[in-house]
């Protein structure tokens, strides 16, 4: 694991002078910026004059508690299709899952699961996961709704997504489907490959369950980021003027970068401000799900972005007792009651050895997250591919021509690695006689 200190330096640092109660919630705003920001230029990519049609947007009803038969609540759950590439009711399904925040169109158009779709000849559908974006259950976010909010719910309602899309698509019963998904949904994909049956699975990114204790930089490097790591140290070395000489005029230059880009003036650095913010329980219109994934560290995943140590180059402000204090102060939830749930979640999965077999696991080596992820291959079922300098998901993000070659590389053993799982389900199929 050589992660070189410069690579992930970048947003890191600012997020570091955000204070306490920021960084957690910058970073998400940067993700979806980016998402957003892939996503329509997928779009844009395949919508130009005499193109396809918008994909469409569907509904799902589906049972609130599906552990509970006698209770009849429901809500709606949205999806995305793209059937351009289909080439047959016994083609492949590649079901693209949702994490936490909302899913657009460019979730069946953009990106690797759609870029993969043609040569498979294979139908894209999208799942937004429940509570996030549009697919959250009537009635508010607080404590009483949210005890439907975990993995093994979001695990549930693929079950149930898959009998309702294949009866609405007419999927044939010996159509493959394969699950796509990135960071915390690149777990859901392989722990749907591991729970919840299916001829074969892929996960995108496995990220797993546990207290992060590293900081992150997320996405050096990907389109939309306001700023790469080069350009940030650019500017710290130099970046200053007369005024506000370098380093620290540089740092306020990338402050306004990425502040500008986000559409944003200031963070509030006021921690009882983001409390506050958290315990709404009117769902966002924005559709960020704060609320919701916060709830969902507290209660199963821990996933906290911390620096400890002597070789920290950053704020130890973000501490991993700051960070559950916030479930205390949001939720009422204990400090202890946190890592035993973290305990809990890794003993149901499995940890870093989940055992499922046909998961492939990808990573890249500069995102800082991928130390929770299974990163070497665990047996011939269970492969892992480490891109080197690929920053997260990078792998699932659409095709640039600058791409480095060995992302290029990485995303081609990939479809190697399809190609043989599919043609295996094909002559098992044969033998069977179906
Ligand atoms: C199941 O649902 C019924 C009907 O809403 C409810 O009365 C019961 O308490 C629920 N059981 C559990 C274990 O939540
Ligand atoms: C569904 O598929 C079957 C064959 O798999 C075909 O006979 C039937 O016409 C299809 N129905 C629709 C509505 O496409
Ligand atoms: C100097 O840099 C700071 C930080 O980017 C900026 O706000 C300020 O306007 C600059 N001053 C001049 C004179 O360019």
């Amino acid at each position: 694991m050589a992660i070189g200190l410069a690579q992930w330096l970048g947003p890191l640092l600012l997020v570091s002078l955000w204070g306490l109660s920021a960084p957690a919630l910058l970073l998400r705003r940067l993700g979806e910026h980016m998402q957003r920001l892939q996503e329509n230029s997928g779009l844009h990519l395949r919508l130009g004059p005499g193109t396809a049609t918008l994909p469409r947007a569907g509904w799902l009803e589906q049972p609130l508690d599906p552990f509970n038969a006698s209770d009849g609540r429901s809500f709606l759950q949205r999806y995305w299709v793209n059937d351009q590439h289909r080439a047959g009711q016994e083609g492949p399904v590649f079901l693209h899952l949702g994490g936490e925040g909302s899913l657009g169109p460019g979730s069946v158009m953009a990106g690797h699961p759609a870029a993969l779709a043609p040569a498979f000849g294979a139908l894209v559908i999208s799942l937004e996961h429940r509570f996030y974006g549009l697919s959250v259950p009537p009635g508010g976010l607080g404590m009483a709704q949210l005890r439907y909010l975990s993995s093994r719910h979001a695990l549930a309602d693929v079950v149930s997504a898959r009998l309702a899309l294949s009866r609405l698509f007419n999927v044939s019963s010996i159509s493959p489907w394969i699950c796509f998904g990135g960071s915390y949904a690149g777990s859901l994909a392989a722990w749907t490959r591991l729970k919840v049956l299916g001829p074969l699975r892929w996960a995108g990114e496995g990220t797993k369950c546990g207290v992060q204790s590293r900081g992150a930089v997320q996405y050096d490097g990907q389109a939309g980021v306001p700023l790469s790591v080069r350009q940030l140290c650019g500017l710290l070395a130099g970046g200053g003027n007369r005024s506000h000489p370098a380093p620290y005029g540089g740092l306020r230059r990338a402050v306004q970068i990425v502040m500008h880009s986000l559409g944003q003036r200031c963070v509030s650095h006021s921690r009882a401000e983001t409390v506050t913010q958290l315990r709404a329980t009117e769902p966002q219109v924005s559709g960020l799900g704060d609320r919701q994934w916060l709830y969902q560290t507290c209660t199963e995943l821990g996933f906290y972005v911390t620096c400890k140590g002597p070789g920290c180059p950053f704020s130890q402000l973000p501490a991993l007792p700051s960070q559950l204090d916030l479930c205390e102060q949001v939720f009422g939830l204990s400090a202890s009651s946190v890592a035993q749930a973290v305990a809990q979640t890794n003993a149901y999965y499995g940890g870093q050895s989940p055992g499922a077999t046909q998961v492939l696991f990808v990573n890249g080596d500069t995102d800082p997250w991928h130390v929770l992820s299974v990163t070497q291959t665990l047996g011939p079922s269970e492969p892992a591919l480490l891109i080197p300098s690929a920053s997260h998901c990078l792998d699932m993000a659409p095709e640039r021509p600058s791409d480095s070659p060995s992302l290029r590389l990485g995303r081609q053993s990939i479809f190697q690695q399809l190609q043989t799982w599919l043609r295996q389900a094909k002559q098992s199929q044969l033998q069977r006689g179906v």
